[in-house]
């Protein structure tokens, strides 16, 4: 997106002048279409039945896709309306026409919708697609996101969400780039490049909105929409960094979180709000709530009534109201009656609308017939882009000389998992298409496997004992997909046990019970508990929620035609107990350790069971020859990295540091910085990451950046676990 032009500047001004203190608030007003007639009971209660089993959730979407939609077309006509939240392009095209063509002043809307990792083709999860550790690929999903949303009238992601998430109970882990600042940094500053590219044609790119400001991801006990509080320290040296980081970028938008911060919640948080973003940050784009966050302030207890949460969401910075309707009943008597001030909504009009100009939608507010139906099929390029990002998401977990598989092996296929369409697009994938996606079943048939499938057992319900028969009796090898349904994390989809569901357990003991080996692929979307699987199984493999071309991606994998580099983004607790579990925690005064007086469980190992950046691979790496050389500005630390195994291999390179001695408890482990290396079997590479010393200071509780001189641990190596390490001392 380019910057605004004089020309634009002065349209803005001259629109301002034009418009009547309702057509700005009309701006400030975003809404989704309300479901009319039909029902006996509400909309809510409907949800509360879907949610307690008293209807399924085909029998909900069956009753969804009957009702009728109201579209506000009226209010859309007075100028009443800023932006609508919908996908279809036909309703879109509607809509915009009479924004356009029949308000007195034909501003365009903005359509905003959730296009979280892909919108017809769907891309792994970004969990997953972190652990690949390549921001040129996050920003191609990004860029294929923005055309393909483009052609369907959508010109705003709810996206790239970038909270930092350090408990795996936690549903909406699945969303984000896992739990580190640095690469949730890179990953937020790559997806707002692919979406916002500077590309002259609007027709390839939208603007992106940065979720959930902020630190949303460290809802108490990982429960969703639970409270959250923490020190400004911790805030900004954790929690903001990817913000900061995507701002800096030129990110157009960002969007409120649902949760309290120390008492306040960020939707009318003005610190966070106004201080923090948009003065100190300068962010000059708009910002709009969560989804009935305005009205959820009376219920947090911060406002009175809906005129006191409008006037306290206004005047915080918050620009634009998701869904309320609240904005457009209540700022016009608030602002009458004195107690808020109209520049509020200057403000606010002013940045809604210079997204829109920057977005094109002035010149081009419509899609054309073409445009609607250039990805019913997908595209060759899409397609390989997902298939890629795909294969380097998998984590190789374990191995004990079982994988890769043999092509002439006979395959029992088994787990509810391997053959359910919509299940390998994940958690928000709403514009995915069954008919795009490979299960793993068909991935196998595609490569020429010899497979036999049984369903057997899957995340709930029963194990079907004889397909589980049939199964043990035919194969070789078991190849069996165990996890999680998609609907088991995201939004409002938090576990308090995190261990695989229903009876998957016993399943597998059923399988091992046969003495054939037993190959685990996880499908998921948060890390697990997997401390009895690791101890019993010979191979596991985690696939997570993979997109549209799973099925083809593992099947590489399982045969070894792609050698998995996949790395974790988030660390894999030992049991659900030790979380909030993350490699970078602070640094106590009794570190976990043999002796009962520190920091531990009595009940539970002290370390997890798969750290953060770990993943293996079909050869190994060496690393020897660390060395660092200090230069005024930047550290260049270099170390020897060789493919010691007999085939070619891509490993991260991951450089840590630790502050041995700060003024305020540093974290143990930090990272700083990567490089994806490609060797081919038996090649040697010296790989050098550059420590820039801005980097390695930190934030202290009143929010002030320190670079402090001092002795620093600096490690080099392949998991945040094993790694090289020198200290040195900065003067
Ligand atoms: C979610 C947001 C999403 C919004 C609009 C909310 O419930 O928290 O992430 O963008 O709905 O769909």
């Amino acid at each position: 997106m380019k910057a605004l032009t004089d020309k634009q500047k002065t349209l803005i001004d001259e629109l301002l002048e034009k418009m009547t203190i309702d057509e700005k608030i009309g701006q400030m007003n975003q809404i989704s279409p309300s479901i009319v007639g039909g029902f006996d009971v509400s909309f809510e209660e409907l949800i509360e039945m879907m949610t307690d089993g008293r209807i399924s959730k085909e029998e909900f979407n069956n009753l969804m896709a009957g009702a009728k939609q109201d579209f506000h077309d009226d209010v859309n006509r007075a100028g009443g309306l800023g932006s609508v939240l919908i996908s279809d392009p036909e309703i879109v095209n509607r809509l915009q026409k009479i924004a356009v063509e029949e308000t007195r002043l034909g501003i365009p809307l903005i359509i905003g919708f959730d296009v979280i990792h892909g919108f017809r083709t769907v891309f792994p999860i970004a969990l997953a697609e972190a652990g690949t550790f390549e921001p040129e690929l996050f920003e191609k999903t990004g860029r294929i996101a923005a055309k393909e949303s483009r052609a369907s009238g959508i010109v705003w992601h709810f996206a790239p969400m970038i909270d930092i998430s350090r408990d795996a109970r936690w549903g909406r882990i699945s969303e984000g780039p896992g739990e580190d600042p640095y690469l949730a940094s890179v990953f937020a500053k790559a997806r707002v490049r692919g979406l916002q590219n500077d590309d002259e044609n609007p027709e390839n790119y939208v603007a992106a909105c940065l979720k959930h400001y902020v630190a949303y991801g460290a809802c108490e006990s990982g429960r969703d929409y639970n409270t959250t509080s923490m020190a400004k320290s911790m805030l900004h040296n954790t929690y903001l960094p990817p913000f900061k980081a995507a701002v800096e970028e030129g990110a157009a938008t960002v969007m409120a979180a649902f949760n309290d911060l120390n008492g306040v919640p960020c939707t009318v948080n003005s610190y966070t709000l106004r201080n923090i973003l948009k003065e100190s940050y300068g962010f000059d784009g708009f910002v709009v709530s969560d989804a009935n966050a305005i009205k959820e302030c009376i219920i947090h207890g911060i406002a009175e009534d809906e005129q006191d949460a409008a006037i306290k969401a206004a005047s915080a910075g918050m620009d634009m109201d998701m869904g309320t309707w609240i904005y457009s009943k209540e700022l016009k008597p608030a602002v009458e009656s004195g107690k808020l001030d109209i520049a509020y909504i200057n403000e606010a009009v002013r940045r809604i609308l210079s997204i829109k100009m920057r977005l094109g939608l002035f010149e081009k507010p419509y899609v054309t017939e073409e445009e609607m139906h250039r990805y019913d099929k997908l595209p060759k390029e899409h397609l390989a882009h997902a298939l890629e990002v795909a294969e380097k998401s998998v984590v190789l977990l374990k191995n004990d000389n079982v994988l890769p598989l043999n092509k002439t092996s006979k395959i029992s296929l088994v787990g509810a998992l391997a053959d359910i369409p919509e299940e390998v697009l994940g958690s928000w994938a709403l514009s995915g298409r069954a008919k795009d996606c490979v299960t793993i079943y068909q991935g196998l048939k595609n490569a020429g496997a010899d497979v036999l499938y049984h369903p057997c057992c899957g995340p709930e319900g029963e194990i079907n004992e004889i397909e589980v028969q049939a199964a043990i009796s035919e194969g070789d090898v078991i190849v069996a997909v165990v996890g999680e349904f998609a609907s088991m994390s995201g939004e409002a989809s938090s576990r308090a046990d995190i261990t695989l569901p229903g009876k998957q357990q016993e399943f597998l003991k059923m399988l091992l019970d046969s003495g054939k080996p037993v190959v685990a692929v996880l499908m998921n979307g948060r890390p697990l508990a997997l401390s009895w699987e690791n101890e019993h199984l010979p191979a596991i493999l985690e696939c997570w929620h993979l997109g549209v071309q799973m099925g083809n991606a593992v099947a590489h994998i399982l045969f070894g035609d792609v050698n998995p580099s996949g790395k974790l983004s988030c660390t894999f607790p030992a049991m659900t107990g030790q979380c909030p579990m993350y490699y970078n925690s602070p640094k106590t005064g009794r570190p976990g350790s043999k002796s009962k007086f520190t920091s531990r469980y009595l009940d539970a190992p002290i370390e997890p069971l798969y750290p953060f950046g770990y993943g293996l691979s079909y050869t190994s790496f060496e690393y020897s020859d660390m060395n660092i050389q200090e230069e005024k500005d930047c550290l260049k630390v270099s170390v020897l990295l060789k493919n010691t195994g007999n085939r070619d291999g891509a490993e991260v390179v991951q450089l840590y540091m630790h502050d041995v001695n700060a003024s305020i408890v540093r974290p143990v482990k930090e990272l700083k910085g990567f490089s994806k290396e490609y060797l081919k079997a038996g090649e040697s590479r010296k790989v050098t990451i550059i420590l820039s010393k801005d980097q390695m200071g930190f934030y202290d509780d009143d929010a002030v950046y320190h670079l402090e001189n001092g002795k620093f641990i600096i490690y080099i190596g392949g998991n945040s676990k094993e790694c090289l390490e020198q200290k040195i001392t900065i003067v």
